[in-house]
């Protein structure tokens, strides 16, 4: 498989110590819940997820707390979580393992190369990005993840039908994340703007620090035409 030309690094070197438990979670939870995005491996994704499932992608889990919660509420749903902040990862694994959750494959990983080069056509029932790093100065504008060029990205793997929900606590992203999507005519807003809070979503560790500041919480829902 050719490396696929790195479009955007929408992610920053975040801080957070790896704990051992993290670290031992990674080294012996990672291969039985999940795996690293390699580009000489293809991921063992019909090993993970029936075929006819209903598999959610969530890009970005953080800290894995609303990942966890969601998959727990539709047990009938696979959840395929994306994230490259290794504490994070150490932490959902091991939440996994406590619980006994059958429903959740988490890939150490960028998953904007995960849609572009791994996922299946037609694989996804959703995809969730819940408060997407918003790189706040002018000049990091272009590391926003979502953009209409990735939003594009994700049309191929996603069902008819298939959704997109996106959470932010920062106006200016909300602001355009609504303009970029309207870029795409094939993504639909029933909303035609902000969702009405979708009642089923938990808060999130980023959530609970924009509400500290004060901020709004924007929710913007899109759906496959
Ligand atoms: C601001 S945090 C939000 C975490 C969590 N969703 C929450 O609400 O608490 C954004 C997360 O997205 C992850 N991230 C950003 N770009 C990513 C990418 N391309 N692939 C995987 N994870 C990414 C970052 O590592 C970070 O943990």
């Amino acid at each position: 498989m050719e490396e696929p030309e790195r479009r955007i690094r929408s992610y920053s070197r975040r801080s957070g110590r790896l704990s051992s438990s993290q670290e031992r979670a990674l080294a012996e939870l990672l291969p039985r819940y999940g795996g690293t995005l390699s580009i000489e491996r293809s991921l063992p994704l019909s090993q993970w997820f029936p075929e006819d499932g209903r598999i959610v992608l969530e890009i970005g889990f953080g800290m894995g707390e609303a990942t966890v919660e969601i998959a727990e509420k539709f047990p009938d749903h696979f959840f395929l979580g994306a994230e490259v902040h290794k504490p994070g990862i150490g932490r959902l694994l091991n939440e996994i393992e406590r619980r006994g959750i059958k429903n959740i494959r988490v890939v150490h990983g960028d998953a904007d190369i995960l849609i572009r080069t791994m996922l299946p056509k037609l694989y996804l029932s959703g995809v969730h990005i819940f408060f997407s790093d918003p790189w706040p100065k002018k000049r990091h504008h272009k590391r926003r993840l979502i953009q209409a060029p990735f939003l594009r990205s994700l049309l191929p793997v996603l069902k008819p039908d298939g959704y997109i929900y996106m959470v932010t606590d920062w106006e200016d992203y909300a602001q355009w994340i609504l303009a970029e999507s309207e870029k795409v005519p094939e993504l639909e807003n029933p909303y035609k703007g902000y969702a009405s809070p979708i009642p089923w979503r938990p808060e999130t560790r980023f959530e609970k620090k924009g509400l500290d500041k004060m901020h709004l919480i924007r929710e913007i829902w899109l759906q496959k035409r």
